[in-house]
């Protein structure tokens, strides 16, 4: 960081005081049970802006179908189910998250894409989906979680675990922009805020090396510049196969 970005990073630090103090005696996690309602609210503007771009991403999901059973696909930090209506009819899907405050829209949108099945809603992390068969599923499915884990590494050795060989982790996340322009700075400023606005969010994350570095037999990774606000426009989307 250059000195003044983290000049202005501390600063905007400072004035997040309200957010260290709620989160400090414990009263910010009240927020994850307003977070699934923003969340609903911003998703629909996100994926009519990515509309085109997630069906082309999703359009090889039927290549990854074991034969002799439907597409078994699980998401992690599946939220309010917003990628539902680009999988293939038929599939069957396993919704995890550690935040057990999506539910609510999350039926909605499984009301709303009749042509899945859904299989079960499993609270847990990316780090740890314990509850999760080792190689039972044929695709697993992270849209804007890996700015939020804890640990990607993690979160990706799960998610080799529960994969069966052959089989695909698709995703498309928000990265970190070119350390040579304005949004490169704006993201590192801003970066405590967007913490606490969005949930453990980070917007400075080279998410793509740790894809990279992950022992995938084969990675399909392009970056891209998304129609929307500058913050999160750089974008990674692809998939991965085990
Ligand atoms: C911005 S929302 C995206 C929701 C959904 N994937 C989508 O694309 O609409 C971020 C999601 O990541 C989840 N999340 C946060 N930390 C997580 C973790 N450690 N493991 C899995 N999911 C996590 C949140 O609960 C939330 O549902």
């Amino acid at each position: 960081m250059t000195t003044a970005m983290r000049c202005c990073h501390w600063a905007v630090y400072a004035l997040c005081l309200p957010f260290h103090l709620l989160n400090a005696v414990g009263l910010w996690a009240l927020y994850k049970r307003v977070f699934p309602f923003c969340v609903h609210r911003v998703s629909s503007t996100y994926n009519k802006k990515m509309h085109e771009t997630k069906k082309q991403l999703f359009r090889s999901l039927p290549e990854f179908r074991a034969p002799d059973r439907p597409l078994t696909i699980l998401e992690i930090g599946c939220g309010t189910g917003t990628n539902f209506e680009f999988y293939p009819a038929g599939s069957r899907v396993i919704c995890t998250d550690p935040n057990p405050h999506f539910q609510k829209y999350l039926q909605e949108n499984m009301g709303a894409n009749g042509h899945l099945t859904y299989d079960r809603f499993v609270v847990a992390s990316g780090e740890d989906m314990g509850l999760i068969e080792d190689g039972s599923v044929d695709v697993v499915v992270c849209t804007l979680v890996l700015c939020s884990v804890t640990s990607i590494q993690q979160t990706l050795r799960e998610t080799q675990r529960i994969l069966r060989t052959g089989g695909a982790f698709y995703f498309m996340e928000h990265v970190v922009a070119d350390p040579s322009t304005w949004t490169h700075f704006l993201q590192h400023v801003f970066q405590p805020l967007l913490g606490y606005l969005f949930d453990g969010c980070n917007v400075n994350r080279t998410t793509w090396k740790l894809l990279e570095a992950a022992e995938f037999s084969e990675l399909k990774l392009r970056h891209m510049e998304a129609p929307l606000v500058f913050v999160i426009k750089p974008h990674i989307v692809g998939y991965a196969v085990k």
